[in-house]
Parts: structure tokens; sequence; C-alpha cells
């Protein structure tokens, strides 16, 4: 299940983070990388303890901490600290999955990657190529989406970034562990909150329906959710 997310940042943060990463230090981005996907990835990153990169990645994690959309996709238990990156021209990142764990900086903590992230901060019209493509069991999607958009995908997923043939992509990344494990459980708990705002936006919240299956949207999670 791939879910899109308009309008995470509003153009303000948009034009600050992209005012700091215009100041700030980038390094090869094979730092973060495995094994694997250090062979096909060719990108820059801001390093992951810079001051710079920490200030950035708290006002990504203030958005998301009042986005609705993001709550009921990623049903989070934890994010790491957001990071960041950019491609040049030329610059790409072939076929990979995202690790399976990874260490929480600075506490050593480690978590599990359920759900990855971009989050746009580049105008789609600034660049050409620089898509990132997601293959899951329904196919294969591109995905470039306007600045101060994200993308939410299962980490499970096989997914690359096309060559940038003009200009620069600029981009948010970061990885979630949810409270439900199971991509198609999270995908089932999303659809069931999507048709309940549906029906409650015909229906009055006390009436029957409305609160069965309320009931029963809650009663999934405690059943499945781990904490
Ligand atoms: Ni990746």
């Amino acid at each position: 299940m791939l879910v899109t997310i308009p309008d995470v940042l509003t153009p303000d943060e948009v034009a600050k983070i992209r005012g700091v990463l215009e100041g700030t230090q980038w390094i090869d981005g094979r730092a973060t990388a495995g094994d694997q996907a250090a062979k096909v990835k060719n990108n820059l990153q801001v390093p992951i303890d810079s001051p710079a990169g920490q200030e950035l990645g708290q006002i990504v994690l203030r958005a998301l901490a009042g986005n609705a959309k993001f709550m009921t996709a990623a049903l989070p238990l934890r994010v790491l600290p957001p990071m960041f990156n950019r491609y040049d021209t030329g610059m790409t990142f072939g076929a990979h999955v995202d690790g399976s764990i990874r260490s929480i900086p600075g506490s050593g903590q480690r978590m599990r990657t359920d759900v990855s992230s971009t989050l746009f901060l580049t105008p789609p019209e600034d660049y050409d190529g620089g898509e990132l493509v997601v293959h899951d069991t329904y196919g294969t999607h591109a995905v470039k989406l306007p600045a101060g958009h994200m993308v939410v995908y299962p980490a499970t997923s096989m997914h690359s970034v096309t060559p940038v043939t003009r200009g620069s992509r600029w981009a948010s990344f970061f990885w979630t562990q949810s409270m439900i494990k199971d991509d198609w459980r999270r995908h089932m708990l999303y659809d069931l909150d999507m048709s309940i705002m549906s029906v409650r936006s015909r229906l009055p919240d006390d009436d029957p329906a409305v609160v069965g299956l309320s009931a029963h949207y809650h009663n999934l999670i405690r059943h499945w959710s781990e904490t």
C-alpha cells in the first residue's frame, strides 16, 4: 500500500528547510547504506549527527505529530530521526530494499523499519527524472510529488530512484516502526479507517453503525498491535 500525504509541510517550512540545506555540508550517501544498497546508491546526504540535520529533523517530526493521515497510514510506534538527501544531475539509487533494523542515533536502541517515507523538498518542475519507483504486489508505481508532500510505503517493498537528468532533487526520508508489523494488516486497518470516515460524513457519530465500526477498528488494533 502506497499512501500519498499532501501538505505535510507548509511552503514556509519547505523554504526554511531548503535555506538551511543550501548552507550545509553533504556527504556520500553510502555512509548509511548496507552492503548491497551501497553498490547501487549514488547520492548525497546530510550527516546524521550534524546540528543542521537534527534541527531540520525536528521540524519534520513536529509536522508528522500533527498529521492524521500519517498516523492512520503508518500507525507509528517510533520514528527514526528524519534524514535529508539530494540527487544532483546524474545521481540515482538502483533497486534495493531498505535495511530491516536500524539503530536510533544517540541511544543505540534498535528498531525495526516497517514503513518508509519520502518527503519531497524540490518542486517537480525544477528537475527531470528522480522518480521514486516502488514495486509492490500490484505492480510498479512511479512517484514524484510537489514540495512538502510525502509518500509512505511498506519498507518491505523493492524500490529505486531513477537518474536525475536535470536539476537536483532534495528530500527528507525516514523510517517508522509501526505498532502493526504486518503490511497487509496495516493496509486493512487503513482501508477500514477510510471507510469509517466516509460513513461518519453521512451518519451522526452516535449512529449504531458508526459506533460499531469504530469499536471494531480499535479492537483490531488492540488485538494486532505490538508495543
Ligand atoms: Ni531505500
